[in-house]
């Protein structure tokens, strides 16, 4: 039962780091260098005060290599990690990913413990140590394989080299395929302001002054829509500049709840991570009703 222990963690984090990896893969924006939702941009604003920022600038300077790495960096660690393949390679693989996260996209979330990154980091030690104890492991059923079809020689070294070679073209088959796609998909989403014109909102004398009111735009996207002044009517997507994290309205502003983002009831910056303002969408009142113009 013991060895159980692991399981809660090993498969959040598999699959966590799995899903990250996909996401990255199938985001139209990762790969666009003049995104500052891209990699690129992310890098080269995370050089900026990182303490490793000569490499990460260095890095940026191949940003499409860099952000294929990483993205298929994560979908190996995670789904070796679920499918308990070199269980304790994959997790300090894991590990070591999440402390450059730290190292660079976290580097500024003060205090440190309101980022995510330096936790993952210290989730994978377990895992690192002592891996997954043969329980539901691909690798386990691989060498009981081995050592039943050749029952004299070294099972260890044949399973590594059976397992190495499956997992060898299982991984240049996936990244053949997911960098056909990333890049296919590259720079093809709607960019950040792009119109949403004529999308009725809300009557005027359903929102007082103070409040604030979640919509879905027209292409999908969340937005909100602020009425700070009798007159006033302010609409943003709800896309956190840093790394497309959802934000939420409190008191002064907006809030990033992925690295401390902040911005101000205009949109600008006001603390942590994000390189430029949350993007504004215009609005005019038709017929009584705060309509996207
Ligand atoms: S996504 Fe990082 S601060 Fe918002």
């Amino acid at each position: 039962m013991r060895d159980l222990a692991l399981w809660p963690l090993r498969f959040f984090l598999g699959f966590t780091f799995l899903y990250a990896g996909l996401s990255k893969i199938f985001d139209r924006v990762y790969l666009d260098p003049s995104s500052p939702l891209g990699v690129k941009q992310q890098m080269l604003t995370a050089a900026e005060t990182s303490p490793i920022g000569a490499v990460v600038r260095l890095s940026a300077e191949y940003s499409t290599f860099t952000g294929l790495a990483i993205a298929f960096g994560e979908v190996a660690i995670g789904a070796a990690v679920l499918v308990g393949f070199w269980t304790r390679v994959a997790a300090i693989g894991g590990a070591l990913l999440a402390l450059s996260f730290f190292l660079t996209i976290s580097w500024n979330v003060s205090p440190y413990y309101l980022g995510a990154d330096i936790f993952v980091a210290f989730a994978w030690t377990p895992l690192a140590i002592v891996g997954d104890h043969g329980r539901f492991s691909i690798a386990n059923r691989l060498r009981t394989a081995v050592r039943r079809r050749w029952p004299e020689g070294n099972a260890e070294r044949r399973t590594m080299i059976i397992g190495g070679s499956i997992a060898t073209t299982l991984a240049a088959a996936g990244v053949s395929v997911g960098s056909a796609v990333a890049l296919g998909r590259r720079g093809g989403r709607r960019a950040n302001n792009a119109a949403v014109t004529g999308l009725a909102i809300v009557p005027v004398a359903e929102l007082s002054v103070g409040e604030s009111l979640k919509f879905t735009t027209s292409d999908g996207g969340m937005a909100y829509l602020l009425h700070p002044a009798p007159d006033s009517y302010l609409a943003f997507r709800a896309a956190c500049t840093h790394q497309g994290c959802p934000v939420s309205v409190e008191d002064n502003g907006f809030r990033c709840p992925c690295h401390g983002g902040k911005f101000d009831r205009n949109g600008q910056v006001t603390g942590g991570p994000p390189p430029a303002p949350l993007a504004r969408i215009p609005v005019r009142i038709v017929d009584g009703v705060v309509t996207t113009a």
